[in-house]
């Protein structure tokens, strides 16, 4: 089997890619290296990788044609996009650029694939937004995403369920939690309360620190991603949330 990872220098894409490549798949990778965290700690994580890293951007479109063309992914694991929260207050454009523009980008690459992989994307938590109810649910209604990160990949799960219908692809949007582990992101909370304590400074806690969050270990992550992988042979979309 060939996986396509996007997003492979990252967090999530390198312990993916590492797995998929024990598992004896066929793997190859994308990233366009940006420098929204650390781009050395992006090189290190790809120096460890074996196989084809193509540094594109996934809103080239005509760069990921190519890349498809290329290599004929049976799947595609697409996990590059702007993450985060916070930042997307302060540099909207980039979250419509890239989660909307360049995942729009893959759906239409997958389509017209002539063998049309499967379509495995990251979605978030942070599509359930103001719902109160407890846990979440897949089945949860999410129409009060609170910030224009959650917005966009809630219309990730919309934009995939309309090519699934449409064009009988199979899509399957994965609502990760908050992903910790070894190689961690350096702007997520566990990394700045780490650095914070190294340099013995207080950690910057918000809403006075009434708060609760469920983190997920990366490696439960990728293990889910290939469960995933096997047991979407009949349906064609779907949501699964991943829980810590
Ligand atoms: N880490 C988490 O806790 C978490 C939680 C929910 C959802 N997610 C989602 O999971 C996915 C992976 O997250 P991560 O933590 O590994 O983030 P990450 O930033 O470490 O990885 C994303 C990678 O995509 C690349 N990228 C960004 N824009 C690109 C573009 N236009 N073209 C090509 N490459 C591009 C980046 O350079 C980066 O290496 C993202 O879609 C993110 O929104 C992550």
């Amino acid at each position: 089997m060939k996986i396509l990872i996007t997003g492979s220098a990252g967090f999530i894409g390198f312990h993916a890619a590492q797995e998929f490549l024990r598992r004896g798949w066929d793997v190859a990778g994308l990233d366009n290296f940006n420098d929204y965290y650390s781009v050395q700690l992006k090189r290190a994580r790809a120096a460890q990788l074996p196989f084809c890293l193509y540094e594109n951007d996934i809103c080239d479109l005509n760069a990921l044609q190519f890349i498809f063309a290329e290599e004929t992914p049976d799947v595609v694991l697409h996990l590059a996009a702007q993450p985060g929260v916070r930042y997307s207050i302060t540099h909207p454009f980039v979250y419509q650029k890239t989660n909307i523009e360049g995942f729009l980008n893959v759906l239409e690459c997958c389509r017209h694939a002539p063998k049309v992989p499967k379509l495995v994307f990251a979605s978030s938590s942070s599509v359930y937004g103001g719902n109160k109810k407890m846990p979440f649910e897949e089945s949860d209604q999410v129409d009060t995403p609170i910030s224009l990160y959650a917005a966009t990949k809630k219309a990730n799960e919309l934009m995939a369920h309309t090519y699934s219908h449409l064009y009988k692809m199979q899509t399957i949007g994965l609502r990760f939690f908050t992903v910790y582990g070894p190689w961690y992101r350096p702007d997520m909370a566990l990394s700045l309360f780490a650095d914070a304590m190294l340099h013995d400074r207080p950690i910057k806690v918000f809403n006075h620190g009434d708060m609760l969050r469920d983190f997920t270990y990366v490696d439960d992550i990728v293990d889910g991603m290939r469960t995933d992988f096997r047991s979407t042979t009949s349906s064609t979309s779907g949501t699964t949330a991943a829980r810590s």
